[in-house]
């Protein structure tokens, strides 16, 4: 799969949030540099606890009214992170996974930031 790049479109509106956005890009991209997944996957957890709850925490204070479905979809990706990891752990590690997994990351993390993001973008003038 191609290396994720960060497209203009993907601007929430917000610097700070947009910034977050491109750290993840980033970290989601050296999955395809040869880093070790574990690895990979251990960064990209510590990361989205930190940006979700910020985000979250930013949508709260402007009363935005879909934020429990946003939460939902922040806590069903953090399940699928943990599992993930947890397939690491006991070494299920292949070559394969590997692609999958950074695929899976691709997809979700664009669509999430397209759809959802997007969707909050108004709220936080
Ligand atoms: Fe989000």
């Amino acid at each position: 799969m191609d290396t994720l790049k960060w497209h203009d479109s993907y601007s929430v509106g917000d610097d700070h949030l947009d910034e977050q956005h491109r750290g993840l890009i980033l970290l989601i991209n050296r999955l395809d540099s040869g880093v070790s997944v574990p690895t990979a996957l251990d960064e990209l957890q510590i990361y989205v606890d930190e940006h979700f709850r910020e985000e979250e925490r930013m949508l709260e204070a402007v009363d935005y009214p879909d934020l429990a479905a946003h939460k939902r979809q922040h806590a069903a990706f953090e399940e699928w992170l943990e599992a993930s990891r947890q397939a690491c752990r006991s070494g299920e590690v292949v070559g394969l996974l590997r692609e999958s997994i950074s695929s899976y990351l691709k997809t979700w993390l664009v669509n999430h930031i397209l759809v959802s993001d997007k969707a909050y973008s108004d709220y936080l003038d």
